[in-house]
């Protein structure tokens, strides 16, 4: 009774709810039946089949990285304009500047290759857990069973009866407690058809970015395309427009609040099983070093870009980047406080004991916990060290950044291998661009990043020589002589001959230092890190299998591994603070309030304005305005950008692209009464297709059936 009564008041965690989880398509049996209960009219078939076309078919993996679905019978793809933005940007010069103007092609001819680019499918998911675990015993030590995992997989992978040009993928589930393998499909002739201009495609840029009021055209669009048997195949311009198996439907009837919406593409990383105490670590250990690394990097390029234009060009995107997860831990952190996540896990976790104690738990199942707790402990100094190395070496310190790509090539070098050196080479070159680079901030960053690291990393990991070493000195030696800072000394140095590439590495300052900070990270942290992490995988795995035996009956959906997922919520707004309420619809009107004239966010194209003027809305007209953007209560994370949003018919009234800043805690806690998913309204995708990119031939395709 009692236990009843606590499971009943914490609703929202693994208890219960079907909606707010991340449904594998084959197994979302029971979530089909709550979708059917809140008005899906579409059979089970629609939503996942193995032979018939099913949704499942109209949605790729975007690129490896986001969502993408195909809406039209020619293989068009639509996915989020921050998904597209790489490929946008690489086709834009001064005088087509695709990034501020928009793309549209008018015709097939103009569609834009992009080399590298790829798009998968998912045919079929099947359940392969016992051959993967076959031979797997509790005796075995954790590298024997990955070992004989691995071979397991290798076997199943060939027995899965595919056509030539399919792959089979089978992924870890529940902490290696389950199996699936994926039957799979990857075009490689993707194309760019369309995207609005930035000012509409990432209006609110940073600022708006993981908030609720928004007002984004966040939409980009792709077109597939095949061999003449409409099978994959590398670009060539024989290939011709993919006639994909199914495509979604377009809906332009849009959503009202209460609608049900299910959200259906690749989330990439949830943790929704961790303990209270790794939760109460993450927020309160981790999350503020990496917050605070952030503030000092964001700090110095907000002051060089506020001063100067062209920094301000170099560095927007990389800015972006760096804001964008600095964001989302600050969110993150609140929201954990403010639903109470740890002390409601804690009661979870006691209810846990209590339950499998009722299920026959042996006293050293019981200790779970404990051991979890013990082993979270040991990992936080390595776990530390890596998250400051990681902010202060790589991601935040371009210079250091190249040293290490540099020291993959010094190592190709060192084989003296012509052939590994050559491919080393290009390697490098490829990988290596100064374009973006100031050095008056790489030099500051360098500096407060270099003496961040010399400052916080636990001293079990440092270095004599990094700890007295005087960074701001060396930084100017770095950026007078070092190939890591300026471009004519690296291309200088690429045209050297063997033996003298070998010397200059040697002595250069720069690549000195890189070689000292890599030492440490692959000798010291990095292997501390692994040991540590593998015992905790084993057990959380372990975990896992104490909570399915303890709940017999409850059904588990796993965290999110950037497999496909469906999952499904409604169209609802939330209260982010006491006293104030959002509303989960956002209109053209609430776009132009944002409106500032020139500014690098908050500018607006003037065709828009014009349209706005002139209310020249035809058939988006909604109550005298334009939908732009809708709330969910859909359980997403990264990896679901570009993810169609279905209506109950099953027709796409919604593109993915945000979580709201509140809620970004649902990786590690979900709480259905702040977390909520943001996407753009498809009606406002239409028009800005038809009124800004006034592209006819895009809008016929969309709407033909
Ligand atoms: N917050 C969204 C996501 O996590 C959008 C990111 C792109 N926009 C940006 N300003 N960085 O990926
Ligand atoms: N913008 C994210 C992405 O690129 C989606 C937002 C989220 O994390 O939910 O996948």
């Amino acid at each position: 009774m009692k236990r009843t009564l606590i499971l009943f008041f914490l609703l929202p965690w693994f208890v219960f709810a079907q909606q707010n989880r991340m449904w594998i398509p084959s197994e979302a049996h029971t979530a089909y039946n709550n979708m059917v209960e809140q008005g899906a009219q579409f059979p089970f078939e629609a939503l996942y089949s193995p032979d018939k076309p099913s949704f499942n078919d109209a949605i790729v993996w975007f690129n490896g990285g986001c969502t993408g679905e195909v809406i039209s019978p020619q293989g068009l793809i639509l996915t989020n304009h921050h998904c597209g933005y790489g490929a946008i940007q690489s086709h834009s010069t001064l005088e087509h500047n695709y990034v501020e103007d928009g793309f549209w092609a008018k015709s097939l001819d103009e569609e834009l290759p992009n080399p590298g680019m790829y798009v998968t499918f998912v045919r079929k998911i099947i359940d392969v857990t016992d051959k993967i675990l076959e031979g797997v015993t509790d005796e075995m030590e954790e590298s024997a069973r990955q070992k004989l995992i691995n071979a397991n997989i290798e076997k199943v992978k060939k027995e899965i009866p595919i056509e030539k040009w399919q792959d089979v993928r089978v992924k870890s589930f529940f902490y290696g407690n389950k199996f699936y393998a994926f039957v799979e499909e990857t075009y490689k002739d993707i194309r760019l058809v369309g995207a609005p201009p930035s000012s509409i495609g990432k209006f609110g840029a940073d600022t708006d970015n993981w908030m609720w009021p928004r007002h984004s055209g966040d939409f980009s669009l792709f077109r597939i395309y095949a061999d003449k048997n409409n099978r994959p195949a590398e670009y060539s311009k024989d290939n011709v427009p993919y006639k994909p198996k199914a495509y979604l439907q377009v809906s332009d009837q849009g959503v009202q609040e209460g609608d049900l919406i299910i959200v259906y593409g690749f989330p990439g990383r949830t943790q929704q099983y961790l303990p209270s105490f790794r939760v109460e670590q993450i927020t309160e250990k981790i999350n503020p070093v990496r917050i605070r690394i952030r503030d000092i990097s964001l700090g110095i390029m907000d002051k060089y870009m506020r001063s100067n234009d062209t920094i301000k060009l170099k560095y927007t995107s990389h800015y972006a980047r760096i804001s964008n997860y600095w964001k989302k831990w600050q969110g993150e952190n609140l929201g954990i406080k403010r639903t109470h996540a740890i002390e409601n896990k804690k009661h979870l976790e006691k209810d846990f004991l209590e339950s499998l104690k009722d299920h026959r738990g042996t006293a050293e199942e019981l200790r779970i916990l404990e051991k979890l707790k013990q082993a979270f402990k040991e990992l936080e100094e390595p776990e530390l060290a890596r998250a400051i190395f990681f902010e202060t070496a790589y991601i935040n310190n371009k210079w250091m950044q190249r040293g290490f790509a540099f020291t993959r090539f010094e190592q190709a070098l060192v084989s003296g291998d012509e052939k590994t050196v050559q491919k080393a080479l290009k390697d490098l070159s490829n990988q290596i661009s100064f374009k973006n680079d100031d050095p008056r901030v790489e030099e500051e960053l360098f500096v407060s990043m270099m003496d961040y690291l010399k400052h916080h990393l636990p001293s079990k990991y440092m270095d004599e020589n990094l700890k007295n070493t005087d960074y701001k000195k060396l930084a100017k030696e770095i950026k007078e002589n070092s190939i890591l800072a300026s471009q004519e000394k690296f291309e200088a140095f690429l045209k050297l001959p063997k033996e003298k590439m070998q010397e200059t590495l040697k002595t250069d300052s720069g690549q000195t230092l890189a070689r000292a900070l890599i030492g440490v990270y692959y000798n010291k942290i990095n292997p501390d890190y692994m040991q540590n992490n593998s015992e905790i995988n084993k057990l959380m795995r372990e975990y896992m299998r104490l909570l399915f035996k303890a709940y017999p009956r409850q059904n588990f959906v796993p965290d999110a591994n950037s497999t496909l997922r469906v999952s499904f919520g409604e169209v609802k707004g939330y209260d982010p603070r006491d006293g104030v309420h959002y509303e989960p619809i956002s209109t053209l009107d609430g776009m132009i309030e944002k409106y500032i004239p020139g500014d690098y966010e908050f500018d607006l194209p003037e065709e828009l304005l014009a349209i706005y003027e002139k209310k020249d809305y035809g058939k988006y007209n909604v109550n005298g305005t334009v939908p732009v953007n809708f709330l969910g209560s859909a359980h997403t994370t990264g990896g679901n950008s570009g993810s169609p949003a279905l209506n109950a018919k099953g027709q796409l009234v919604g593109l993915n692209f945000d979580r709201v800043w509140e809620g970004t805690m649902s990786d590690l806690y979900y709480d259905p009464s702040i977390c909520r998913n943001i996407m753009v309204d498809l009606r406002f995708v239409l028009f800005v297709i038809e009124k800004i990119g006034k592209n006819q031939r895009l809008i016929n395709e969309i709407n033909s059936k």
